[in-house]
C-alpha cells in the first residue's frame, strides 16, 4: 500500500518525507488556499521534496480550459499528476491526457459508477472521498469495497484506488484490508498511525527497569 500525504504544507511534507515512508502528495484548491502561497510555487517546491506523484488540481470546469491548465501544471515537474474533477468534462480531459501518457488523478468520486468511468477514461488514480460520505451518514468504506471489487474483475482497468478524505487510522486499516492501492493521509492521521497507549506505557516501564540496572549500551 502506498502512502500519500494530503497537504500543501511544505514544512510538514519535508518532515514526513524524511521518514522514507512517503510515496506521494495530494493537494487540492482548499489546501493551497490554507498554505497562503502561490499555487505553482508550492507545487514546484513539493515536487522537489518527493519523488512520487504530486497531485495538482485544475480549477476550470470545461475540458478545453482544463487541458490548458494541465499543460501549465505538467511543465512544473515529471512527477505532477493532474487532478481533474469527476465530471463529464473532467473525464474527457482525463481520456485526452491519459492517451498522451500523463498521470491523472480523478477526484471527488462518490460512487462506484463514477469510479468505473474514471477507469474507462484511463485515470492513473481515482480518489473516492470516504470521510465526506461518512459525514452525510453514508458508509465511505463500503464505496472502497465496491470499487476494489469491481476493478479486480477487469484486467484492462489499470486505475489505482486512492482513498481520500481520510479522517482516522480505522479508515487506513480498512482500506488496506480491502486492497486499496493508495491512502492519502492528513499529516495528523499519519502520525496517529504509530500511536498506542500500551506502546507508551510499555516503553516507560522498560526504561524505568533499565535505569535500575545502571547498565549502558553506548
Ligand atoms: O484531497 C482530497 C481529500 O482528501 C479532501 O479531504 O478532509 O477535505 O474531506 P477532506
Amino acid at each position: 500500500m502506498k502512502f500519500f500525504i494530503d497537504t500543501a504544507d511544505t514544512k510538514e511534507i519535508k518532515e514526513l518525507a524524511a521518514t522514507g515512508m512517503l510515496d506521494g502528495v495530494t493537494t487540492n484548491p482548499s489546501l493551497i488556499a490554507k498554505s497562503g502561497r502561490k499555487f505553482l510555487d508550492v507545487v514546484a517546491e513539493i515536487c522537489d521534496l518527493v519523488e512520487g506523484p504530486v497531485s495538482a488540481e485544475v480549477t476550470a470546469l470545461d475540458a478545453e480550459t482544463m487541458l490548458k491548465e494541465a499543460a501549465v501544471l505538467k511543465k512544473i515537474a515529471k512527477n505532477v499528476a493532474i487532478k481533474l474533477p469527476l465530471t463529464w468534462d473532467g473525464l474527457r480531459a482525463c481520456r485526452h491526457l491519459s492517451d498522451e501518457g500523463v498521470m491523472v488523478n480523478v477526484t471527488l468520486c462518490f460512487s462506484a459508477a463514477q469510479a468505473i468511468l474514471a477507469a474507462k477514461a484511463g485515470a492513473a488514480f481515482v480518489s473516492p472521498f470516504v470521510g465526506r460520505l461518512d459525514d452525510i451518514g453514508q458508509d465511505g468504506m463500503h464505496l472502497i469495497e465496491e470499487i476494489c471489487t469491481i476493478y479486480r474483475q477487469y484486467d484492462n482497468f489499470k486505475t489505482e484506488v486512492l482513498v481520500a478524505s481520510i479522517r482516522n487510522p480505522i479508515h487506513v486499516t480498512k482500506a488496506a484490508k480491502l486492497g486499496a492501492h493508495v491512502a492519502t493521509l492528513p499529516p495528523a492521521v499519519l502520525k496517529q498511525l504509530a500511536q498506542h497507549v500500551l506502546t507508551d506505557k510499555g516503553l516507560a516501564q522498560f526504561l524505568a527497569d533499565w535505569q535500575k540496572t545502571g547498565d549502558k549500551i553506548i
